[in-house]
């Protein structure tokens, strides 16, 4: 792993980093059982759109315990993956995994929005359930343009609400009510797991995320919405 980067700038950054350290040694538990292990499949979608080639360089941004950074070299070993998370508890347990799995992840600890890369280093950027945490969406939008090269293409994996649906309905009840205490019975964090739908019900739907991804330098944006809407995979393609 890097050397330790100073600390996320703002106070929200920090508040952040510390919740997401807080329930790290029960996040990739939590994450199977709350989701019946759908998250895993997620994932996979997202690394079949991302369609990595030999020789290419990715980053998994916001990458916590590396799933989807280990998803993408289980795929495709001859390309690059670096994870980057601002949470030194997450990248540890990424470390540990991909010791396990024999697979080269170098980790960064980093903040999405200051990221220490240089200008279009990367050929994709793919974030999976970190962008609804950013304090500034389109500050953290601007550094994925950044570090893409022109071409590149970001993928953003991300829970979103079903509507109008009886699904949809019984579905609000379970992440509202259910997935809350299930996550503090196990985490015993009561505050991340009230977070979590909180920020999902604040994120912005595809037609306005569009219009800040455009913005951003983005073009060529795609809204994928998976098992019947309770996560979408967002596509795009820098332009400028
Ligand atoms: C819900 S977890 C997702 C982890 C992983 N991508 C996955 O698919 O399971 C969100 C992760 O984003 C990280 N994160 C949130 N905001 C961040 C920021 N501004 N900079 C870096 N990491 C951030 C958190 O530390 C946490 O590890």
């Amino acid at each position: 792993m890097s050397a330790p980067r100073p600390d996320p700038a703002t106070r929200h950054g920090r508040s952040v980093a510390a919740m997401f350290s807080a329930i790290a040694p029960t996040y990739d538990l939590l994450n199977h059982l709350l989701s019946l292990n759908t998250d895993r499949r997620w994932r996979d979608r997202a690394v079949r759109r991302l369609a990595p080639r030999p020789g290419e360089r990715f980053l998994d941004l916001c990458t916590g315990t590396g799933d989807l950074a280990l998803a993408v070299l289980a795929r495709e070993r001859g390309c690059a993956v670096v994870g980057a998370d601002f949470s030194r508890p997450m990248l540890l347990r990424a470390a540990r995994k991909a010791a396990r799995a024999g697979a080269p992840l170098p980790l960064v600890e980093a903040d999405a929005l200051a990221l220490p890369f240089r200008d279009g280093s990367f050929d994709g950027v793919a974030v999976a359930f970190g962008v609804r945490n950013f304090e500034e969406l389109d500050r953290g939008l601007f550094e994925m343009a950044r570090v893409l090269r022109l071409g590149g293409r970001v993928l953003l994996l991300e829970f979103s609400q079903p509507r109008g649906s009886l699904f949809g309905f019984l579905y609000r009840i379970y992440f509202t009510r259910g997935l809350p205490l299930v996550g503090r019975l196990v985490s015993r964090d009561a505050h991340a797991y009230r977070y979590l739908p909180a920020t999902v019900q604040g994120f912005p739907p595809p037609p306005v995320l569009t219009c800040h991804l455009e913005a951003a330098g983005f073009g060529s944006v795609t809204h994928l919405p998976l098992t019947g809407g309770i996560a979408t995979l967002t596509e795009a393609v820098r332009i400028r």
